[in-house]
């Protein structure tokens, strides 16, 4: 660890030469008890609906092996790498509105925390499990704010998430409905959340500069994209929506690699109008290719295509899941040395390599990758 390195908040975009990241814990991760916004049903691997508890332990172990290993590939490459501190998650929670039986962990900061220029944002989120969870975070956010006079250390509002957030019994009507119906449900951003507040998890953005995506969720409402351009006056935010059922998190989906370049989810179609800023700027949009792993893991929500969830260390490197050598060989074709890094144990715990970090500080300044500007977009 290179505890003696300076604390500098600074993070404009997806690839500028990292620093330093939060890595993520897989200690004490449940599957969370059902809630208005999610219900886990898997009945084959020993969750049916209603129930929940701890991922198993051999499970968390072996994430966690891979969790430090990553981390000291990282700091192996003078990469500043925190942890956070884990909560017991199996406790019961509650607020004036609610009560919900189990939080849920703290691998993924990618989705609590975004970094945009010297601000650390910390997100409303969406789950009455993960109300809590940026308490994990706050001894590291306490001492930036100490060691980084220029800091500035945000919290987007706490949701209150009481009945009207959510769309009464969604996932009974939900889990009734055709792929077809749910797709349709799915273009016109009618999930569980309703509009009666701002809500977003961290992880439904990326960072372009001076740009900055944002993508309605299962877990992020077009309140919380609303909230996100009052709040950064001097951006430009841009929604933009994907071709998927039960889109959660953009960053499997829409992945940007370095300047001019976009990794995109070949199954997940972006809106033709939404992609024009991104033609007249001479931004390239490259497909990507199948996924090694054809299923996805025990006890995980997240999709085969973590294999695109890779972790830019600068323009020219970047971190992959080491069984996913097709992947590696695409970026390896456009230019990239890539680093393999075996992480298939971790996904039950949250997401892949870019879900399980959250950056504090990449090298560069606030630049304008969009000069041409579309309107309404
Ligand atoms: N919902 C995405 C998928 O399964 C996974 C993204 C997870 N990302 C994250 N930041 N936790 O394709």
């Amino acid at each position: 660890m290179q505890e003696t390195q300076k604390t500098v908040v600074n993070c404009w975009n997806e690839w500028d030469p990292l620093k330093h990241v939060i890595l993520g814990r897989a200690d004490g991760t449940m599957v969370q008890a059902p809630e208005p916004a999610i219900e886990r049903d898997w009945p084959d691997d020993g969750f049916p609906l209603g129930t929940y508890g701890p991922l198993p332990q051999e499970m968390a172990d072996k994430a966690n092996e891979q969790l430090d290993n990553f981390g000291k590939i990282l700091e192996s490459r003078g990469i500043r790498v925190d942890r956070p501190t884990p909560l017991d998650f199996s406790q019961t929670v509650q607020t004036p509105d609610w009560k919900q039986a189990s939080m849920f962990g703290c691998m993924p900061p990618r989705d609590v925390l975004i970094t945009i220029g010297n601000e650390i944002l910390e997100a409303t989120m969406s789950y009455r499990s993960r109300w809590y969870e940026y308490l994990c975070y706050r001894p590291l956010l306490e001492q930036y704010f100490k060691e980084d006079p220029n800091m500035r250390w945000e919290a987007a509002p706490k949701p209150r998430l009481a009945e009207r957030t959510y769309k009464k019994d969604f996932w009974k009507e939900w889990n009734t409905l055709s792929e077809e119906e749910q797709l349709e449900r799915s273009r016109n951003l009618d999930w569980a959340l309703t509009e009666v507040e701002p809500l977003f998890d961290a992880a439904d953005m990326m960072r372009l500069g001076k740009d900055i995506i944002f993508q309605p969720s299962m877990v992020s409402n077009m309140a919380g994209a609303d909230w996100i351009r009052r709040h950064f006056p001097d951006h430009r935010v841009h929604v933009m929506n994907f071709k998927e059922k039960t889109q959660v998190h953009i960053d499997s989906t829409w992945i940007p690699l370095r300047p001019g370049l976009i990794l995109h989810n070949r199954e997940r179609d972006a809106v033709p109008e939404q992609l024009k800023m991104y033609e007249i700027n001479d931004w390239e949009i490259v497909e990507c290719v199948q996924p090694q792993r054809m299923e996805k893991a025990r006890l995980s929500y997240c999709s085969i295509w973590l294999s695109i969830n890779s972790l830019v260390l600068d323009p020219k490197t970047v971190c992959v899941e080491a069984g996913e050598t097709a992947q590696m060989e695409q970026l390896d074709k456009l230019g990239f040395e890539v680093i393999p890094v075996p992480y298939y144990d971790v996904a039950p715990f949250g997401g892949g390599l870019h879900c399980s970090t959250t950056d504090i500080c990449r090298e560069g300044v606030c630049e304008d990758y969009f000069p041409r500007q579309v309107e309404g977009f």
